[in-house]
């Protein structure tokens, strides 16, 4: 079993945060052994590890997903006064943590903290008889946290603490995805707030900004986002996006208003060969956003001279963005719950290095001119 100790580490000085990559992002959701099975069965996921009563975890049902070098994380409550409850009675099923790999938890707590975070949760150390793990946790957008994960002392196989590796559930039939890494995760905040935030990573967490696109770059005449991308120079890529006035509501204030409040917008996942893993992925029953023929006669004049397979693209509905360096391939999932919120995208880069916001403008207006001409636009 488990036990849990406050840590009496003296704050470390001030000192940008040295982090790893990402650990896991975790999902708070309604019914975690539905979602991870959809995961499972839609993208190709397979169960690690299980948490629950029965393993030390009272209250909780909570199953570890992993494919490639992804690992995610699906909790449920068991009662409803649970914390996990009442933020899924709020905000539907969501993302929650934005776990990060650290080599001292309790130094990039403190030298967050010290630098302007609202600390969530200070330091603790979880252990068992396979090790320790060293954790601490600090607010980011909405309702959103990252924790700081040191497993310099863990030696399990598995997530933590509590979790088993025993009778996990079998992995459904389906051909294989392929899905690599978190390509990057994006969160949306409430309008004016954009910049708050940017300055948040910045000066919190020592992140730069790899990117910005006003609103005159990401705009239809119905509908405009603002966003900037923030990274730590290394694996963490979170671009960050805000709505802006168009004649229409912006698609990220539907997204604020139904999640009610600023949270994660989507998480991109990285495959080798986007072409194989949707295609597997539509066969496991996926759908994503429906792209309009229309958008691929403006895509072939767009990306130009450019050897590609249109036919297959246009087929599955993957969106082509041409970029100085090279070509990037992408798609959208439908949104992951009944709610309008979080969804993935899968993306394959052929050497572009940036997020097909070239795409963004040419996939709204294709779909406002279908809108056109069935007269609902
Ligand atoms: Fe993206």
């Amino acid at each position: 079993m488990g036990t849990t100790e406050l840590m009496t580490t003296a704050p470390a000085p001030a000192q940008p945060v040295q982090l790893h990559g990402w650990d896991c992002i975790e999902f708070w959701v309604g019914n975690a052994r539905a979602f991870a099975g959809f995961l499972m069965s839609g993208f190709g996921f397979t169960a690690t590890a299980y948490a629950g009563p029965e393993t030390g975890a009272p209250g909780v049902a909570s199953y570890v997903l992993e494919q490639g070098t992804i690992r995610f994380v699906v909790t449920s409550a068991q009662q409803g006064d649970h914390p996990i409850a009442e933020h899924v009675l709020r905000h539907g099923d969501g993302v929650h943590d934005l776990a990060w790999v650290v080599d001292d938890a309790a130094a990039a707590f403190h030298a967050a903290v010290e630098r302007g975070a609202r600390p969530l949760r200070a330091p603790w150390i979880e252990h068992d008889d396979r090790g320790a793990l060293e954790l601490a946790q600090i607010a980011t957008y909405g309702e959103t946290r990252h924790t700081f994960v040191n497993r310099g002392r863990w030696t399990g196989a598995t997530l933590a603490p509590h979790y088993t590796t025993d009778d996990l559930p079998p992995a459904p039939l389906g051909p294989p995805v392929g899905l690599e890494r978190i390509d990057h995760v994006v969160g949306n905040v409430a309008r004016g707030e954009l910049t708050r935030w940017v300055e948040f990573y910045e000066r919190v967490l020592g992140f730069g900004q790899l990117r910005h696109f006003d609103d005159d770059q990401i705009r239809t005449e119905y509908s405009a986002l603002m966003s900037t991308v923030v990274t730590d120079g290394s694996e963490i890529v979170m671009p960050l996006n805000e709505p802006a006035d168009g004649l229409r509501r912006s698609q990220i204030q539907e997204y604020l208003d139904t999640y009610v409040g600023a949270g994660v917008q989507h998480l991109a996942l990285r495959t080798n060969d986007v072409i194989a893993a949707v295609e597997a992925m539509r066969a496991r029953g996926v759908r994503f956003m429906s792209v309009p023929d229309d958008y691929y006669k403006s895509a072939r004049a767009r990306v130009g001279n450019v050897d590609l397979p249109w036919d297959e693209l246009q087929r599955l509905g993957v969106l082509v963005d041409r970029e100085p360096d090279g070509v990037l391939l992408q798609i959208f999932t439908e949104t992951l719950s009944d709610r309008p919120t979080v969804f993935f995208e899968i993306i394959e880069r052929r050497g572009a290095a940036g997020f097909g916001e070239g795409n963004f403008k040419a996939l709204f207006e294709a779909i406002e001119r279908e809108q056109a001409r069935r007269g609902n636009l």
